[in-house]
């Protein structure tokens, strides 16, 4: 399988180490406004700084676009429109508009496309799914998930609107809507919290966002980019039994069957990039159905849109407490 890159940075290396580990896959080409950074990947006869030009002159079967999200709609379709299957980092869009002209044309052409929601491929995610899905812990009842901790992302497009789509929500708490969504169900009701806790911010540096499902489970997302310490957790708990996934410590901790009696898997060779790019091959070959697509990309950005909303009070609003001091 012939594979190519556009956006060499950070979460690129991810993709290429991954691909590196699932067989008869080649890296062939790279594309970067950063030419070196191409280059390093793909060498200097096949690094491009215009993606277009690599889509034009290279055989690919896929690419990983690991562009800032701005660029993922117009990148997303050139390659659809190549015939080049395609893996998209997360947030599939800055917004839900986009990621549904996105989709609507992955459906159009008939090609693949899978959102890199790469929660999904942690082994501890899985697992927990598993257990769910198995009835272990009940009915599920309520969820938590938080990722956060003290990063800079001032002097990053991560923190540029137009660029990101906001701030913590479509950085990490995309991730946590769509874990939301994989092993609760669907979100039928959304609401949010957001917070400029470094005034250096224009977009939220802290948020949270309460979710329901349809049949009344509830999820809290919480997100910071400004507390040192965060926790990094996911928790399902349900009316027999409860699920925890702590990234610090590895593994997955449950209780099943209204036992009381905790138990701890460590999963110690969890790589859920790895995971995710052996699925995705897989399917690229026609061997697997994607257990993740466009669609569940389109859905995450509908919360946000949702979420976003609420918090900018056009969707909804909050009870002012001081009006109800008697
Ligand atoms: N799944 C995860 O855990 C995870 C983690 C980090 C980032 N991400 C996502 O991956 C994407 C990239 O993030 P990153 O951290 O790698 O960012 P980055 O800034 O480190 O890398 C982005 C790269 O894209 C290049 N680029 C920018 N505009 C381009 C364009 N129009 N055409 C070609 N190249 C262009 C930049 O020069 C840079 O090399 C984002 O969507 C981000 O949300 C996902």
């Amino acid at each position: 399988m012939r594979v190519g890159i556009i956006g060499c940075g950070g979460i690129a290396a991810e993709h290429i180490r991954a691909y590196k580990a699932c067989e008869d896959v080649e890296i062939v080409a790279a594309a970067d406004v950063d030419l070196e950074r191409a280059q390093k990947v793909a060498g200097a006869e096949h690094a491009y700084t215009d993606y277009r030009d690599m889509l034009a002159k290279e055989e690919l079967d896929a690419v990983s676009i690991c562009t800032p999200p701005k660029f993922h709609k117009e990148q997303v379709c050139a390659c659809l429109r190549a015939g080049v299957a395609v893996l998209c980092e997360k947030p599939l869009a800055i917004n839900a508009a986009e990621a549904r002209e996105m989709t609507d044309f992955a459906a159009q052409t008939g090609r693949l496309l899978i959102t890199a929601f790469c929660h999904r491929f942690h082994e501890p995610v899985m697992r927990a799914r598993d257990l769910i899905r198995a009835g272990r812990i009940g009915k599920v009842t309520m969820f938590r998930n938080r990722f956060g901790g003290k990063i800079d992302m001032t002097q990053t497009w991560f923190s540029n609107p137009d660029v990101s789509g906001g701030g913590t929500i479509p950085d990490t708490s995309v991730h946590s809507i769509d874990l939301f969504r994989y092993l609760v169900g669907d979100a039928a009701r959304v609401s949010a919290a957001l917070e400029i806790a470094d005034p250096r911010y224009k977009v939220e540096d802290c948020s949270a966002i309460l979710i329901q499902s349809a049949d009344g489970a509830i999820g809290i997302i919480e997100a910071s980019w400004t507390s040192p310490g965060s926790a990094n957790v996911i928790e399902v708990y349900g009316t027999d039994g409860a699920i925890i996934i702590d990234y610090s410590a590895g593994g997955i901790k449950f209780m099943l069957d209204n036992s009381g009696k905790w138990e701890h898997e460590p999963c110690p060779n969890a790589d859920r990039f790895v995971e995710q790019a052996r699925h995705f091959v897989a399917c690229v070959r026609g061997e697997r159905k994607p257990i993740v697509d466009g669609t569940d990309g389109l859905r995450a950005a509908e919360v946000i849109d949702a979420a976003y909303a609420f918090a900018n009070g056009t969707g909804g609003r909050w009870v002012d407490i001081g009006s109800m001091l008697t």
